[in-house]
């Protein structure tokens, strides 16, 4: 994934995304299971603003499905339809469909009254980078549709692909941006291998995905790293990572960067589970679990 989003590049992404929502009659908006609000765009509810809508919450098969359900009740609740599904093995995704045609109830009604003929709901995806938009557009057109950058910048001619009689979709999908300014959104993009290693501080993610799961899931990291009992804290918990996957330095200290790698690539293949890396209550606490040391100092040093 390569990707620079700089103000000029939202701007223009949102242009695009505009401008070709006038030919649709339900959006789709993609979300990460793991991390709904995370991998949400802050603008969306703006950019698409009267339109139906629905909610696919993608990669349910790495999300805990628990959570996945306290997120489909998060979104019911505040009127929108919503829909885990696995994108890869294509689980849930026949459902589109039908409730595509629903959300355009409305719109097929009026057509309906006036005499017009029935025609497809047209629909296209909207979603952050590596949330899935390809994986769900190849799924539902039965073919490899070519991938475009993750930069809006990068454009294709766009075609409307058939889903049966009743949907069209557009093969190119609305590629939006995340909530870059908030630290906590930047680390759990960064935990679920959404940004690309290269940009992110292995240490730091790592530290942040080992609260959170000492906190919520401390059973999958006693039994993962055969230990007895949890450490006092988030730092002990890495090196003992780093002492169980042999990750030691000359003179033989942790290697904290190398556990850390080797956590977070355990963490995002699974190997710990189905594991989500946010819930609903976690956006109404005044100090997010797993907040980054460096922060938690600065604030109690202003
Ligand atoms: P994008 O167009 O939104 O940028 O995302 P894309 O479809 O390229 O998917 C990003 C990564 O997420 C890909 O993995 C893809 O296989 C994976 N993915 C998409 N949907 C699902 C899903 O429902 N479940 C799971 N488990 N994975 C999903 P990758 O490692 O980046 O690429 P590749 O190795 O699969 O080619």
């Amino acid at each position: 994934m390569t990707i620079q989003w700089f103000p000029g590049h939202m701007a223009k992404a949102r242009r695009q995304v505009t401008e070709r929502l006038k030919q649709i009659d339900v959006v789709i908006e993609l979300l990460d299971a793991r991390l709904p609000l995370s991998s949400r765009n802050p603008m969306i509810d703006e950019i698409v603003a009267g339109m139906p809508r629905l909610i696919l919450l993608n990669k349910a098969d790495m999300a805990d499905q628990e959570v996945t359900e306290q997120w489909v009740q998060y979104f019911r609740e505040k009127g929108l339809r919503t829909l885990p599904i696995d994108a890869l093995s294509g689980k849930g995704v026949n459902r589109l469909p039908g409730i595509c045609q629903e959300l355009a109830g409305d719109m097929l009604a009026r057509r309906a009254e006036k005499g017009m003929q029935a025609r497809a709901v047209r629909t296209m995806i909207l979603g952050i980078p590596n949330v899935g938009k390809s994986s769900l557009i190849n799924r539902l057109a039965k073919r490899s549709v070519a991938k475009t950058g993750d930069r809006p910048a990068v454009t294709k001619a766009q075609q409307w692909v058939k889903v049966g009689d009743q949907l069209e979709l557009l093969d190119t999908p609305g590629i939006l941006w995340p909530k870059f300014e908030d630290e906590m959104v930047g680390l759990r993009l960064a935990a679920s291998g959404a940004i690309k290693d290269e940009l992110i501080d292995f240490t730091e993610v790592a530290l942040y995905a080992i609260a959170y799961m000492m906190h919520y899931y401390p059973q999958r990291l006693l039994e993962r790293f055969k230990l007895s009992a949890l450490p006092a804290d988030r730092i002990e918990m890495l090196e003992q990572i780093a002492a169980k996957r042999g990750c030691l330095i000359a003179g033989g200290e942790a290697d904290y960067d190398k556990a850390a790698e080797i956590f977070l690539r355990e963490l995002r293949s699974g190997k710990m589970g189905t594991i989500s890396l946010e819930r609903p209550i976690d956006w109404e606490l005044a100090e997010p679990i797993g907040k980054p040391l460096s922060s938690l100092q600065a604030e109690q040093n202003p």
